[in-house]
């Protein structure tokens, strides 16, 4: 746990009493600032805080990661009350999908099987026939018939890397994260040169000649999970850099260095969105009990059915 200033004591004290008077619980994904990973009750991939999301007791959820982290569930829990620390805290991967224009992408393929990354709108998702996340998305396709058509979207990164895996051609919506395609693969190259034992770890988001690289292409809980039972002891790691607070935690013994992003000098890269939640905004939410992640019950309707349909494949 990193090291905590007077100021951020007394706000992590006040999220824990808030906490327990609202009988809430803090979900975080790994791509949250160090403070929020460290004060949260559960945290993990988008797989994981989803399949949390299906099972807790707590009246209360904050869901500290990006908005369709809260939508996903808002969706799985209308009972309960989700709180999002800040509401502006969106996704460039599930903004590159609008939901008018993928319907008529999917209307202009008929006879496709819709398949939607998690990280899309509750509105994407209700359009959609199953949901999929980085963890469970190969899985998910190969246990599909053969001949089954497919709609992959929002992002092509992921879809050509299933694509290449399973020898498939899944029609794929050209959508990326703007994070993960700003990996340098010549920079990651010179890594290696200067590190010749360390695995590469690389998220499927990435780009092709990223991914070409790799020791190891996987959703942030595979990395991690790698990152603690290999026997290397260090790893040149391309996906957001909040995960490594979670890596150096596991595993204090092993080294870990951020792959920079190719137009920057700065060492890691970050998504600007995952960060706008502080701990300040976190006790704000919980005392006001506000910002509150609304889903349409229409839509909210629509949209878990291919949600339960992946936790029930995955
Ligand atoms: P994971 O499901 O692998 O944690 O990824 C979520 C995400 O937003 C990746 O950018
Ligand atoms: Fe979205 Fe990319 Fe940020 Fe993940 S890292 S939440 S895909 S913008």
């Amino acid at each position: 746990m990193a090291v905590k200033n007077a100021a951020e004591k007394e706000l992590i004290d006040e999220i824990l009493k808030l906490k327990k008077e609202r009988n809430a619980v803090i979900m975080a994904h790994y791509y949250q600032p160090a403070e929020i990973q460290d004060i949260a009750d559960h945290i993990g991939d988008s797989l994981a805080m989803a399949r949390i999301a299906a099972t807790l007791s707590e009246p209360v959820v904050v869901v500290c990661g990006v908005h369709f982290m809260a939508e996903t569930t808002k969706i799985l829990c209308p009972e309960k009350t989700v709180l999002e620390p800040d509401p502006e805290a969106g996704c460039s991967l599930a903004d590159s999908c609008p939901a008018a224009e993928f319907e008529a992408f999917i209307k202009a393929h008929p006879g496709h099987t819709v398949i939607s990354y998690v990280n899309t709108s509750a509105a994407v998702k209700a359009l959609t026939d199953i949901v999929v996340t980085s963890g469970n998305a190969l899985k998910i396709v190969k246990a599909l018939p053969e001949d089954e058509k497919i709609i992959f979207g929002p992002d092509r990164n992921l879809g050509s890397y299933i694509n290449s895996l399973t020898g498939r051609e899944m029609v794929l919506w050209d959508g990326a994260c703007h994070v993960h395609e700003r990996f340098s693969v010549e920079k990651a190259a010179e890594l290696k040169r200067q590190h010749p034992g360390a695995k590469i770890l690389v998220h499927p988001e990435c780009t092709g000649p990223m991914r070409a690289i790799a020791d190891v292409t996987g959703s942030t809980a595979v990395l991690l999970d790698y990152a603690r039972e290999s026997d290397e002891k260090e790893f040149i790691v391309a996906t957001e850099s909040g995960i490594l607070h979670q890596m150096r935690l596991s595993c204090p013994d092993k080294t870990f260095i951020a792959v920079p992003p190719h137009d920057s000098t700065c060492g890691c890269n970050e998504c600007s969105f995952m960060k706008l939640n502080t701990l300040r905004k976190l006790r704000d939410a919980l005392r006001d009990m506000s910002p509150r992640t609304e889903v349409d019950a229409a839509t909210a309707q629509r949209a878990r059915r291919p949600i339960e349909r992946m936790l029930s494949m995955s």
